[in-house]
């Protein structure tokens, strides 16, 4: 095992924290001593012991003298719990090995020359980049303090969110919508329009095994929400944010006795101004939004430059019709080359493996429903320096 071996163990555990820790970063460590891992552990919750104490703390012998591989600098700063440098110093650790560096102003760079001043010999930049993108959020939201905005949708395979008569449920499969819950897991807030909440009713929660709910945002500029719909009913166990540009407190007090959050929000266009809403959400320590928007809002967010990263879920399936909607409305861009342009796209089939049952077609050709049912995920960040120059 060599050093890359041992980061690539820190990042499959840092990765355990995911959801959880919000806004703090994933971070993952691992001790080695003559060869042999001595501990490991990782940021597991939010305001809870960071990756290295809990790796110090998990060591079937003394860490005297071992190296520590850790996915992201240690930091040297009072937060919620104390400097993890002044316990790798306490302990003995002669080296550690980090996957990048920490962009927080409190520690960049800092807490790796603590470490060299103390006579630690640290190595840098081990797997940087899959450290870095492990937690784009964290860098993304303690560089801008915007939420990381992440525009999410289903479709068909000739770009149909619903069928001309409007029905939509459902276009993927089972395995995609399962999918589906994990990306509510992994971000800390969902947000949808008041036109999604009119048309589906939606509940927007996690239903995945022991995963987190996110935080609910609903865009509604006039208070559209109907109090009976599934948002406003649930809204005293899932926490619900309304943000509005409706100022009357009196037209907001159903709403809160309901347990909803009224966030109001300047208007642009008699709509709610986006950029101004990520700056609210940021304020209140929203680090992520899950954008879960009809054909208008996702117009209106990509419009306004706050969405950093697309997800497609596309069905092999075709829905035809000129009335049938797309997942992006609006006017849309007026040439090829003013399009929003996506980079590091990931593709990655989603199978169903369920009722795996072959099906003969009259040609004789055997198929097996796990090919009919194959999804796509597709991921992409957004170019926003090619979107910004047109
Ligand atoms: N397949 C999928 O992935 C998927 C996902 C979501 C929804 N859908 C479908 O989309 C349909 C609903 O579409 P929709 O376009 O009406 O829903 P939407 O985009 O979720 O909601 C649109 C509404 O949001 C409000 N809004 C507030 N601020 C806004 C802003 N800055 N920009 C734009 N809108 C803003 C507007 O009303 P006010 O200004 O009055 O507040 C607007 O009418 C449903 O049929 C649903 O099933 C499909």
């Amino acid at each position: 095992m060599n050093d890359f071996d041992y980061m690539k163990l820190a990042l499959e555990l840092a990765k355990k924290g995911c959801g959880f820790v919000s806004p703090n970063p994933m971070v993952g460590a691992v001790i080695v001593k003559d060869g042999r891992m001595i501990g490991s552990g990782y940021h597991e919750k939010y305001g809870s012991y960071h990756a290295e104490r809990n790796a110090l703390a998990s060591c079937t012998e003394s860490p005297a003298g071992a190296t520590m591989y850790v996915t992201l600098e240690p930091c040297c700063h009072h937060g919620k719990q104390p400097p993890c440098v002044d316990a790798i110093l306490e302990a003995g650790i002669s080296r550690v090995v980090v996957g990048c560096g920490d962009p927080n102003p409190l520690v960049a760079g800092k807490g790796i020359n603590i470490l060299r001043k103390n006579g630690v010999l640290v190595t840098e930049h081990v797997l940087e980049e899959e450290c870095r993108k492990l937690n784009e959020v964290f860098f993304h939201f303690i560089q801008t303090k915007h939420p990381y905005v992440v525009m999410k949708y289903a479709m068909t395979l000739d770009g149909k969110i619903a069928t001309y008569t409007g029905a939509s449920k459902w276009i993927t499969s089972e395995t995609a919508r399962a999918h589906v819950h994990t990306q509510r897991h992994r971000y800390r807030a969902i947000m949808a329009g008041v036109g999604t909440v009119l048309a589906d009713n939606p509940l927007l929660t996690c239903r995945m095994e022991g995963g987190r709910n996110p935080i609910r945002i609903i865009c509604d500029t006039r208070l559209r929400t109907p109090l009976d719909s599934q948002i406003v009913q649930t809204a005293r166990e899932v926490p619900t944010i309304l943000a509005t540009g409706c100022e009357e407190k009196e037209n907001h007090l159903p709403f809160e006795k309901a347990g909803c959050q009224i966030l109001v929000v300047p208007q642009e266009n008699g709509h709610l101004n986006l950029s101004i809403l990520m700056q609210l959400l940021g304020e209140q320590g929203i680090d992520s939004v899950l954008l879960e928007g009809g054909a208008t809002l996702n117009w209106s967010a990509l419009q306004s430059g706050i969405v950093q990263k697309v997800q497609a879920y596309i069905a092999p399936k075709l829905f035809g019709g000129e009335q049938a909607k797309s997942p992006i409305g609006g006017l849309g861009f007026p040439t090829p080359s003013d399009g929003v342009l996506l980079k590091n796209v990931t593709v990655q089939p989603l199978k169903t493996t369920k009722n795996d049952v072959s099906v003969t077609f009259s040609n004789s050709a055997q198929i097996t429903e796990t090919d009919l049912l194959t999804d796509f995920f597709i991921e992409g960040e957004v170019d926003n320096h090619v979107h910004r120059n047109h």
